[in-house]
């Protein structure tokens, strides 16, 4: 079925969506008020991502754009407006409302008005964070149901990469006082920009029965001039409420790349390397019976795609919204700790997360 979906945002995000969603055939609008944003779009991003420009995208302003006729609305744009996007979103009533990652700034201002806002509209809202609906996290998971591991000991996530990357992809912004990145408290920073590390932590947690984070205790090396204030590393030492503990490390300016999950067991290991072997994702295992390695074919469009299957999936109402790995709940679970993460770093204590905030 051909789906009408609406991107906010036409940046680096805004054209993978874009490119996943034609990928399954569905009409695109992108929207941004920055006219050179559409222009580069149309003439840089998406040509020199993915080979050529596809005509059937509209690209416009916002204000130009039309409105209630969205099956889908995606919020592409910057962390720290996105809140105030999403209530506006709302109004135009879309099946579906993703919110990127991370959903806002770690202040988590607004959210419980959009959470109230949300119980007076029909629309079901998700939070991109992708990699938990990856072939590779889901190969993880099929081993674990699988496999004879044993008990959980130990689960390590590390999202470990320079963000020289990003800049080199947006030759536009000096650097990141351009743009939210330089900021923590826009959502910037390693805590922010690489939360789909803790964002997996989480989501293994969940997957393993082992409760949410009720304390995190956090390390940040922070850099402060007077151009920019954020954390180029992040480490983030985690305990569920049922007493699991384990270690999230994020940070900026890891180069060659390094992202990885590692849980060990008492009979094995599991471990997923993400690009781990010529830009593939790798999930090697260990049990009490068995070894190997599993190598997945593809491309960092690929997955996006798999995200934009998932959404479909929700449309078709063959997923429930609020029971998917990028639910809201989850990724306001996962905004809970980076909040929380910024307090222990300011009070130089452990903070306990309190979950009817
Ligand atoms: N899921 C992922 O793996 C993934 C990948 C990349 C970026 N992101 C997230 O997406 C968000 C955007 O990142 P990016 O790299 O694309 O940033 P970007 O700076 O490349 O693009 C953001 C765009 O939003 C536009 N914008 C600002 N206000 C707007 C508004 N009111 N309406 C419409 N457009 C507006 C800006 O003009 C800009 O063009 C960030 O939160 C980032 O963390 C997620």
């Amino acid at each position: 079925m051909t789906r009408k979906v609406k991107i906010y945002g036409a940046g680096s995000i805004g054209n993978h969506l874009a490119q996943a969603c034609r990928r399954i055939g569905w009409w695109v609008t992108i929207v941004d008020p920055d006219m050179e944003a559409l222009r580069r779009t149309r003439e840089e991003i998406y040509p020199a991502r993915y080979g050529k420009w596809d005509n059937s995208i509209r690209l416009s302003h916002p204000d130009d754009a039309l409105k209630d006729c969205f099956d889908v609305i995606f919020l592409g744009t910057p962390p720290h407006i996105r809140i105030d996007l999403a209530i506006e979103a709302l109004k135009e009533l879309p099946k579906i409302l993703l919110l990127e990652k991370p959903l806002c700034s770690p202040s988590m201002e607004k959210t419980n008005e959009l959470i109230k806002k949300l119980r007076q509209y029909p629309t079901m809202t998700v939070v991109g964070y992708d990699h938990v609906l990856s072939k590779a996290t889901k190969t993880a998971e099929k081993l674990i149901e699988e496999k004879d591991f044993g008990r959980v000991l130990s689960l390590d996530v590390e999202f470990r990469e320079t963000w020289k990357g990003i800049f080199s992809a947006h030759p536009w912004l000096s650097g990141p006082e351009d743009t939210y990145l330089g900021f923590w408290e826009k959502g910037g920073g390693a805590s922010g920009e690489h939360s789909h590390a803790l964002n997996l932590w989480q989501h293994f947690t969940h997957f393993l029965g082992l409760g949410k984070v009720r304390e995190v205790s956090a390390i940040m090396k922070m850099v402060e001039t007077d151009k920019v204030c954020y954390d180029e590393s992040c480490f983030l030492n985690l305990t569920t409420e049922m007493g699991f503990v384990g270690r999230v490390a994020q940070d900026v300016i890891t180069e060659p790349v390094k992202k990885q999950v590692r849980i060990q067991f008492a009979k094995g290991f599991l471990e997923i390397l993400i690009n781990g072997f010529e830009k593939r994702d790798v999930v090697y295992f260990q049990d009490a019976k068995s070894s190997g390695e599993i190598r997945i074919e593809k491309k960092r469009p690929d997955d996006f795609y798999e995200e934009i299957l998932h959404i479909e999936e929700i449309l078709k109402h063959r997923i429930l919204a609020n029971e998917s790995p990028i639910s809201l709940r989850r990724g306001l679970n996962t905004m809970r700790v980076i909040k929380a993460a910024h307090e222990s770093r300011q009070m130089k204590k452990t903070i306990e997360i309190d979950y009817r905030q």
